[in-house]
């Protein structure tokens, strides 16, 4: 057996953060941006640099998730690899995972996951900056011109040369670092990176440049950027997108309040069937099966799978949107449209959608309704009937 070097550098993920901002129905690391979560591709960018202990601060609850985008970025070196609890705030985030470094580790990077595309040579180039004594940010020009303001009034300028805006990773020698988390804690002061934490205990920081990919996804625009980014590259002429179609049908009956599209419908009749009845979710689920080629509802959710009995639309959809993945396949978008006389749909389609949208990574996902003007078992009232159509992509063609 080889016995490989341990790294004398650690690398804190922290993916602990809720993602108020970018408001995605799931927190922020694990919404997609293509087939992959936030935090994947940090982790990924992360991996490409130089071996270092990895250490991802996940969301209480979320930890599972975070072992798996772990382990899939990890490739053979998932020995390096450890996920720990977040919390409250970035700081307390940041000191969860410092209290899980190696012995040997000297330097220590802490890195925002929702700096998603970071290049890895970045990485490098923090850790190769950082001295004995001497902290290290990346920074990018500022590039607008900065005014103070008071209320509504414009009260003076600001020398823009004198301003650089910070990234991440932000880079560090270990036990000063520590000793400045310390000095924090006991203080009880929030900073508000982990270079001012560093410097308020006395240390000097210095900037090296950054990188624009290193951006922070921060709002719903952010994540259009990342989008946008990893598909500038141009897809090949071979790059034909397939879809699915997907229908069902559940009869009004049983216990309870009414599953659909995602929602729940106080004080409307529930639809029976072996998960919560949500015909819409499962018309979804298999127009992406459908379109991916990979057998139907039946066949992942159905009777034979217990831990699918009432189940919701999240479950189903999160689940099949990581089979895609494995099979190499990336959501375009998805379009529903059940018939029914019940329930009124419209006040709360976006509401629906944006459930839907979220348990499939943020994909577009639109639900319309119908009436059959009377007609045929939904006209009767005795249930819904739904039809949904999916595109997707071949992964490596949608780059
Ligand atoms: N973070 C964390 N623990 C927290 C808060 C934030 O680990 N208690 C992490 C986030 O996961 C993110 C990074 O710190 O990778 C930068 O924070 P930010 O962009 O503000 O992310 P969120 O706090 O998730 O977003 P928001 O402020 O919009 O809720
Ligand atoms: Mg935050």
């Amino acid at each position: 057996m080889t016995l490989l070097p341990v790294p004398h550098v650690a690398i804190i993920v922290v993916a602990a953060g809720s993602g108020t901002r970018l408001d995605a129905g799931a927190p922020k690391a694990f919404v997609g941006i293509d087939s992959r979560p936030i935090l994947r591709h940090a982790l990924d960018g992360v991996f490409a640099a130089a071996p270092a202990q990895v250490i991802v601060v996940a969301p209480a609850g979320f930890e599972g998730d975070a072992e798996t985008e772990l382990l899939a970025a990890a490739g053979g070196r998932s020995d390096l690899g450890r996920v720990v609890t977040g919390g409250g705030t970035r700081q307390q985030s940041v000191a969860a995972g410092l209290a899980a470094l190696w012995g040997d580790v000297t330097t220590v990077l802490v890195h925002d996951a929702a700096r998603a595309l970071t290049p890895s040579s970045l990485i490098d180039a923090v850790v190769a900056a950082v001295t004995d004594d001497t902290g290290v940010i990346p920074t990018l020009p500022v590039v607008d011109t900065l005014k103070k303001v008071d209320g509504g009034a414009v009260v003076g300028a600001v020398d823009r040369s004198e301003l650089a805006a910070a990234q991440t990773p932000q880079g560090f020698p270990r036990g000063h670092l520590e000793s400045a988390y310390a000095a924090a804690l006991a203080s009880g002061a929030e900073y508000t990176d982990d270079a001012a934490l560093f410097a308020a205990a006395g240390h000097a920081v210095r900037h090296i440049d950054g990188a624009a990919r290193a951006f922070k996804i921060t709002t719903p625009a952010d994540l259009v950027r990342a989008r946008q980014l990893l598909s500038a590259a141009p897809a090949p002429a071979a790059a034909i997108p397939r879809v699915g179609i997907g229908t069902d049908v559940h009869a009004f009956g049983g216990e309870g309040n009414l599953w659909l599209a995602g929602l729940e419908w106080p004080g409307e009749q529930p639809l029976s069937g072996h998960s919560d009845g949500d015909a819409v979710a499962h018309a979804i689920v298999d127009a992406l099966l459908g379109a991916a080629g990979l057998g139907d509802i039946g066949e992942h959710f159905g009777t034979a799978h217990p831990e699918y009995a009432g189940a919701h639309a999240e479950v189903f959809l999160a689940r099949t949107r990581n089979l895609l993945a494995d099979a190499g396949f990336t959501i375009g978008n998805v379009s529903a449209q059940f018939q029914g006389n019940r329930p009124r749909f419209s006040a709360r389609r976006s509401e629906a959608e944006q459930v839907l949208s979220a348990a499939l990574g943020g994909v577009p996902v639109s639900v319309t309704a119908t009436t059959t003007d009377g007609l045929g078992f939904p006209g009767r009232g005795e249930g819904i009937s739904v039809t949904a159509v999916a595109m997707v992509y071949p992964v490596e063609q949608a780059r």
